[in-house]
């Protein structure tokens, strides 16, 4: 099946022309839009071809828990996107998260990581990953010398995110890079939080970058996915057969979602980031709220990181509502537009309360240490108008 003209050099465009045409594999019909593969097996026309193809001696699919064309189409678009050479697609975030962490690591090996994480990812390094003979080591990913204190000579891998979850730190990835090649390990970072729109790990030294493509990727609420990119050396060696035995694998259907997610990728994170920019605006100097926290403001703790790092601000935005959590929840329940929910990056506004939803597991001490408080919330910006959602806040807020 011939591929289609505009995915055959797509490095030579700009990334939004890439989030348009990358990767797609037009079939003989000459269909506009993407083909949706819903097959999980693949026919051949002889024995001798089949075995050929078993064997790696013939390119083309096998079997849809390995790959399947409109998997590889999604595939080949984010690694077109990202500027990386390769990218393997999950069923989720976590399982993206969870493959990039386990294919790299044995029993005997180290771990370091942010301990300002989403839940799920600190249940990974701090209960999983040990139940299988991998220490870890949680660090406060702003202090340099933490991670270079936490070094052991068994570590492989440092895992962070930034900004972080809930609360909108930004850590050094190229000085945490360095830290991590200096000892010989590995840095794989969460980028869902910055998306691939603002911010570039792998270009930043990181070795791996994962995404949940449940927010901003498909960025419409409707279905679960994750990705991994690598060099096709940290691919072949730590994720490939990972996958293939294990079966973490992104359905075709989602797979044709999240590649129509990626077409419009662009102008819709943008816009988000204009609405957060404009609620961090509206609400900074609010008598309600105590404390804001936005990474494209020039008073964010590490505005200068920031700069450095990413190309755009947020998506989102974190505050504390002043009062305690029966106050914060009055604001909650008083909100007309904006939903209450635990996601993030959706074309609607959504609004979470990190210490009773992603953060609960973690005890109040954990929760002190991270900032997350019973005022905090974080804000999701969506694709209203600005001015209907910031009404909307700030009615809320007169409620508390
Ligand atoms: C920063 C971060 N990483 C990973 C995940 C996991 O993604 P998924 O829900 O697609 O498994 C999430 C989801 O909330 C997240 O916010």
């Amino acid at each position: 099946m011939p591929a289609s003209k505009s995915a055959s050099k797509p490095l030579r465009y700009r990334p939004e022309t890439r989030l348009v045409h990358a990767g797609q594999i037009r079939s003989e019909l000459g269909e506009t839009s993407e083909t949706l593969f819903l097959t999980q097996g693949f026919v051949y026309d002889t024995a001798e071809e089949c075995a050929a193809r078993f064997k790696g001696e013939e390119p083309g699919f096998v079997y849809a828990r390995f790959s399947n064309p409109t998997v590889a189409m999604f595939e080949q678009r984010m690694a077109a996107f990202e500027g990386a050479e390769a990218a393997r697609a999950t069923a989720s975030g976590m399982a993206a998260v969870t493959a990039a962490m386990m294919g790299q690591l044995r029993a005997g090996d180290h771990v370091v990581a942010a301990k300002a994480l989403f839940g799920s990812c600190r249940w990974v390094i701090e209960e999983l990953l040990p139940r299988f003979g991998v220490a870890s080591t949680l660090v406060d990913g702003l202090d340099l010398d933490q991670w270079r204190q936490a070094v052991r000579a068994n570590t492989k891998s440092f895992f962070l995110e930034s900004p972080t979850n809930p609360t909108l730190e930004i850590i050094d990835i190229a000085a945490v890079a360095e830290i991590a090649h200096e000892a010989g390990a590995t840095l794989v970072v969460d980028n869902v939080f910055a998306t691939p729109l603002w911010q570039s790990p792998l270009a930043l030294g990181a070795d791996c970058v994962v995404y949940s493509a449940t927010k901003h990727i498909d960025g419409q609420g409707r279905c679960l996915g994750g990705v991994i990119l690598a060099s096709e050396a940290f691919i072949q060696q730590h994720i490939h057969m990972f996958l293939r035995q294990t079966g973490p694998s992104l359905s075709p259907f989602n797979a044709w979602v999240l590649l129509k997610g990626l077409e419009t990728l662009h102008l819709r994170v943008r816009r988000q980031t204009d609405t957060a920019a404009a609620v961090s605006v509206a609400l900074v100097e609010h008598p309600k709220v105590t404390r804001l926290i936005y990474p494209g403001r020039p008073d964010h703790p590490q505005a200068a990181v920031a700069a450095k790092q990413m190309r755009g601000g947020s998506t989102l935005v974190a505050f504390e509502v002043k009062g305690d959590q029966a106050a914060t929840f009055r604001f909650l329940n008083a909100l007309r537009l904006v939903a209450i929910t635990n996601n993030l990056g959706d074309a609607k506004s959504l609004i979470t309360h990190p210490a009773t939803t992603t953060h609960q597991r973690l005890k109040p001490q954990e929760r002190a240490e991270l900032g997350i408080n019973d005022s905090l919330v974080r804000f999701s910006a969506g694709l209203e108008h600005p001015d209907d959602v910031v009404e909307d806040l700030l009615g809320a807020l007169d409620a508390v």
